[in-house]
């Protein structure tokens, strides 16, 4: 394996394996087995788990990681192709990563979504334009469209869990969020628990559907596993007898870049707010999943996120195990 960037390149059996190797590693610890790697991490966005879970999954293996990230005291960093570098960044992002890679065995890097255009991000250019800087094994820790630890971390926790794949219900769910956010989870969720051949649906208000061809590519991959995948704006239909509801915000697509419009459309969805009742008709133990961070009383109600339901703690810890494999299929050996 020299990249990890999108589930979809992988087969059913390729994730089970995977699956399969991290459970080995958290139950059996291999403490050397990446002993002299190095793992150059790049954040260009934010994070607490990706970058916590990371450098914990490389120390677990015997290895270490370094950060680089624009808060720290860095040269200022200038993303945009062909452009006069007369401003306050001194450096380009296609001498910075080339650099940061050269000093490790490989790099992940973070780069969320510019949210200028919807087909440059649904193309993940500015990701692409980075990987091809790169000549060590790469890994996608969340950029414009894809979130592949996010997803596999999920994968894992659900069959932990013994949530079904066949015949297993998966909402996934647009919430309320003051901010527009990026598509890079919902998109690649979708994905996942098409490609784990769930019935996927996907709830969300009007203005706020999933691209087509996100759409389309979670069809193709459920048509492999014998899943499905639909779309409703009615929140009853979607949860009768859903097995997981995977709540998340998103961008206006019917708006995609546009703040003013963004935030006009969302105004009136404050009560896109997960909470006990949405589960009348679910599965009794239907599960709520989040991949963090999340608004509290805005996202979802303290008494979902604090009870039962909830399963946002074992998929963040299972980031950094479904990480330890990947790190082990890409640098062991
Ligand atoms: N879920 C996730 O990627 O969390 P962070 O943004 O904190 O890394």
């Amino acid at each position: 394996m020299k990249r990890f960037n999108d589930l979809t390149d992988f087969s059913r059996e390729e994730i089970a394996d995977l699956i399969a190797l991290a459970k080995r590693l958290d139950e059996h610890p291999e403490p050397r087995a990446l002993e002299g790697k190095i793992l150059s991490l790049l954040f260009l966005s934010p994070s607490l788990r990706t970058l916590a879970s990371f450098q914990a999954a490389m120390g677990r293996l015997g290895g270490d990681s370094f950060v680089i990230s624009p808060s720290m005291s860095i040269h200022g960093i200038e993303t945009r192709p062909g452009i006069v570098m007369d401003g306050a960044a001194a450096e380009h992002i296609r001498e910075a990563v080339p650099v940061i890679a050269s000093y490790g065995d490989a790099i992940g890097i973070r780069a969320f979504a510019e949210r200028r255009s919807l087909d440059e991000d649904l193309a993940d250019r500015e990701f692409e334009n980075m990987a091809q800087l790169v000549d060590v094994p790469l890994i996608n820790m969340e950029s414009a469209i894809q979130h592949p630890c996010q997803n596999l971390a999920d994968w894992k926790t659900m069959d932990d869990l013994g949530v079904p794949s066949a015949g297993g219900r998966f909402v996934l769910s647009w919430a309320y969020h003051p901010r527009a956010l990026p598509l890079a989870v919902p998109s690649s969720t979708v994905q996942m628990a098409a490609m784990r051949g769930m019935d996927v649906v996907v709830l969300n208000p009007e203005g706020f559907d999933l691209p087509d061809s996100i759409i389309a590519k979670a069809k193709t991959a459920a048509e492999s596993s014998g899943g499905s995948v639909t779309t409703t704006r009615d929140r009853k239909e979607a949860m009768e007898g859903a097995h997981v509801l995977y709540a998340k915000s998103w961008s206006s697509t019917a708006h995609y870049g546009d703040r003013i419009a963004d935030e006009a459309l969302r105004e009136d969805l404050v009560d896109w707010c997960v909470d006990d009742p949405w589960f009348e008709n679910a599965q009794d133990n239907c599960r709520f999943m989040h991949c963090l961070p999340v608004r509290r009383g805005v996202v979802v109600a303290d008494r979902v996120l604090d009870g039962p339901r909830s399963v946002v703690l074992p998929e963040a810890r299972n980031r950094m195990v479904a990480q330890m494999a990947v790190l082990h299929r890409l640098l062991s050996g």
